[in-house]
């Protein structure tokens, strides 16, 4: 029980990853928050985590609005009080061609995978200044360090996410807030399922390369998100952790 008591506040918590720290965070003995775009799954699976025993509030909202983010922020404060783990967790893919990517397309994309990291931090960070304690998980992705071709408005801003997770650990740190970021790499969540019917030739291909043999179940990268918002984690700071099974580590 690690995180006892404390409010946990987890984007996109309905489905995949998210979900998956929304369970391991309520398993910690958090109260958890969680928003997402899909309000069936998100109210299904608030109920779910109720009829568990655990203390679980989920609001419809956004990422890509800030508007949206400040309307959630009120309704998960007034349930739980002051937000003490946030985790910047949705994210949608972007498969672009340079040249015909519209900027329409490129801006509404970064609010949901980029700007989203800095809004949503800014309404949380005041309280956790005030009360001298907090940690941030920002979820970037493998893609924020090698990537595909046509893929380069996500790899931008995972690795944006990096550079942005950098300074605010910086920034931070005298407030006695921790800010940390956490790159998985293939992990079997919807969102990877619909890449791979996508582009079918590519689930064999990602397996032939994986080191391990196999991809990361969500609840992998649920349990290192969970320590980084743990004090086991106290001296943890400003740092990028790999959750790849050590694909990034191999040569081309
Ligand atoms: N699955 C992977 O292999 C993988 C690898 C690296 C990084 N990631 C990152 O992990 C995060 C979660 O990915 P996932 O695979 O669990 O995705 P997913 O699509 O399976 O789940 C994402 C959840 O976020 C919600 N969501 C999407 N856009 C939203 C928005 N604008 N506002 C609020 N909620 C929104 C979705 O409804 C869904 O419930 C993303 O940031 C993704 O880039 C995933």
């Amino acid at each position: 029980m690690k995180l006892k008591d404390r409010h946990v506040y987890v984007t996109g918590g309905a489905d995949g990853i998210g979900a998956a720290i929304v369970l391991d965070a309520a398993e910690a003995g958090s109260k958890v928050s969680f928003c997402d775009l899909n309000v069936e799954k998100g109210k299904a699976y608030e109920a779910e985590l109720k009829s568990q025993g655990h203390r679980a509030f989920f609001h419809e909202g956004n990422v890509g609005k800030t508007e949206s983010m400040q309307i959630v922020f009120a309704a998960i404060t007034k349930e739980f009080g002051d937000v003490y783990g946030l985790v910047n967790n949705a994210g949608r893919n972007a498969y672009n061609d340079p040249v015909e990517m519209t900027e329409a397309e490129w801006e509404d994309f970064m609010n949901v995978d980029f700007k989203s990291v800095w809004t949503n931090s800014k309404l949380v960070l005041p309280a956790m200044r005030k009360n001298k304690f907090g940690s941030i998980v920002n979820i970037s992705s493998i893609h924020a360090r090698m990537s595909y071709m046509n893929y380069f408005p996500y790899a931008a801003a995972k690795a944006g996410i990096i550079g942005l997770t950098r300074n605010l650990s910086l920034d931070e740190a005298k407030h006695g807030i921790r800010v940390n970021s956490v790159l998985p790499g293939f992990t079997l969540t919807p969102m990877v399922e619909d890449y791979f019917v996508k582009n079918p030739e590519k689930r064999a291909e990602a397996l032939s390369v994986q080191p391990m043999g196999r991809m990361a179940q969500p609840s992998e990268i649920a349990k290192v998100v969970t320590f980084l918002l743990t004090d086991d984690a106290s001296f943890v700071n400003g740092a990028d952790w790999i959750i790849d099974g050590g694909l990034s580590q191999r040569f081309a």
